[in-house]
C-alpha cells in the first residue's frame, strides 16, 4: 500500500482590529505609573505593535475567523474536516473546548475536536497529532488552529510582560496525500522547567485560586529557548535525513527578534530566509506560527515547492518542530 502523508490544503489567519502601537502601550502604562518606553521594548524584542481583542471577544471567535479563511484557501467545506484540533492557553471556558466550540460555530457536528495546551508550542504539537492521525488513514482532512487572547493573561503592572505579547489566531486544513507534505516533526517538553514560564492560577469553588496573570523569568527562558530551538531545528532535519541547506524558510514561534537571529545564525541561515511578524503581532503564543505562515502565503514570501521549518518554544516547557515540503 502507498505511504499516506499529509500536506497543507490551505492557511488563513485573524487579528482583531484593535492595533495598539508601543507608543500607545507605553502612553496607557504611564497612566498606571508604569514606566517603558519604545526603543525599549524595540531594543530587545523587536516588536512595534500587538492587536488586543476586544473585552467580550474570546479565542474560538478569533479562531472561527482564521479557521473560514484556512478552508476558503483549501476549497474545502466544513463538513469536510476530519478531525478539528484548536492549540491555546486562554479558552473561552473551562470546558467545552475552544475545538468545539468553533466546531459550533461552523455549523457542522460529528468529526473529533479537542484542544492541545502547550503553550506557544501547541501549534507545533496540534500540527504533529493531526499529521499523526492522518499517516495512519485515521482521518483524511484536519483543521489545525491557533487561537490565543493572551492580553486576558497579562498584569498590566508587570512591565516585564505585558509589553511582549497580543492576540491573534491561525489556522491550517492537512490533508492526505500520496506525497509529503509534513516530512517529520519532533516534540520535547521539560515540566521540571514548568516555574520559569507559567499563568498560576486556577478555578476553585467558583472563585480564581492563585495568580492567572504571566509570570516570566526572561533571562531564564530566553537562554533556554536559544538551545532548545537550535537543538530541535537538528533533530528534525536529522529525522528527514536532510541539512538546514534544505531549508527556504524558517518560521520560528514570533516572541523576541533576538531569539530568532540567534537560531538563524546557529543554522547558518541568512535572516532574509526567516518570516518575521513579531513586529507587528507581538508574541501571539499559540497563534503566532500560524499567523506568521499565512501572512507569508498570502504576501507570496512562501511559494508552493518550498521547504519550511516551523518551530515552537513555549511555556511547560515545550518545545517543537515541523518541516513541511510546500
Ligand atoms: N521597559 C523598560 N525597562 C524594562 C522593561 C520594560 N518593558 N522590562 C524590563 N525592564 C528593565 C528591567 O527592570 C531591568 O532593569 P534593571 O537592569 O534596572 O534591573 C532591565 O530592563 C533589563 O531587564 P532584563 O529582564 O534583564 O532584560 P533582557 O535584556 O533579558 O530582556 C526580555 C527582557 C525581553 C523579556 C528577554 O529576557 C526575553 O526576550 N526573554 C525571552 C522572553 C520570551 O521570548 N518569552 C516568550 C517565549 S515563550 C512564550 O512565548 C510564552
Amino acid at each position: 500500500m502507498a505511504n499516506i502523508y499529509s500536506r497543507i490544503a490551505g492557511t488563513g489567519s485573524y487579528l482583531p482590529p484593535n492595533r495598539l502601537t508601543n507608543q500607545d502601550l507605553v502612553r496607557q502604562l504611564a497612566e498606571r505609573g508604569i514606566e517603558t518606553s519604545n526603543q525599549w521594548i524595540v531594543e530587545r524584542t523587536g516588536i512595534h505593535a500587538r492587536h488586543f481583542a476586544a473585552p467580550e471577544v474570546t479565542a474560538s471567535e478569533l479562531g472561527v475567523q482564521a479557521a473560514l479563511k484556512a478552508l476558503e484557501a483549501a476549497g474545502v467545506p466544513a463538513s469536510d474536516i476530519d478531525l478539528i484540533i484548536c492549540a491555546t492557553s486562554t479558552p473561552d471556558m473551562v470546558f467545552p473546548s475552544t475545538a468545539c466550540l468553533i466546531q459550533q460555530k461552523l455549523g457542522v457536528g460529528g468529526q473529533a475536536a479537542f484542544d492541545v495546551q502547550a503553550v506557544c508550542s501547541g501549534f507545533i504539537y496540534g500540527v504533529a497529532v493531526a499529521d499523526a492521525m492522518i499517516r495512519t488513514g485515521a482521518v483524511r482532512r484536519a483543521l489545525v488552529i491557533g487561537a490565543e487572547v493572551f492580553s486576558r493573561l497579562l498584569d498590566f503592572n508587570d512591565r516585564t510582560t505585558c509589553v511582549l505579547f497580543g492576540d491573534g489566531a491561525g489556522a491550517v486544513v492537512l490533508e492526505a496525500s500520496d506525497q509529503p507534505g509534513i516530512v517529520a516533526s519532533c516534540l520535547h517538553a521539560d515540566g521540571r522547567q514548568s516555574g520559569i514560564l507559567c499563568a498560576p492560577g486556577t478555578v476553585s469553588g467558583g472563585s480564581v485560586l492563585g495568580d492567572p496573570t504571566v509570570k516570566m523569568d526572561g533571562r531564564g527562558v530566553f537562554k533556554l529557548a536559544v538551545t532548545v530551538l537550535e537543538q530541535v531545528a537538528c533533530e528534525v532535519l536529522q529525522v528527514a535525513g536532510r541539512d538546514a541547506s534544505c531549508i527556504d524558510w524558517l518560521i520560528p514561534h514570533q516572541a523576541n527578534l533576538r531569539i530568532m537571529h540567534s537560531t538563524a545564525r546557529k543554522l547558518n541561515l541568512s535572516d532574509d530566509k526567516m518570516i518575521v511578524t513579531v513586529g507587528e503581532h507581538g508574541n501571539t503564543s499559540a497563534a503566532s506560527i500560524p499567523l506568521a505562515l499565512d501572512h507569508a502565503i498570502r504576501n507570496g514570501q512562501i511559494q508552493r515547492g518550498q521547504t519550511l521549518l516551523l518551530e515552537g518554544v513555549g511555556g511547560g516547557f515545550t518545545w517543537g518542530a515541523v518541516l513541511v515540503d510546500y
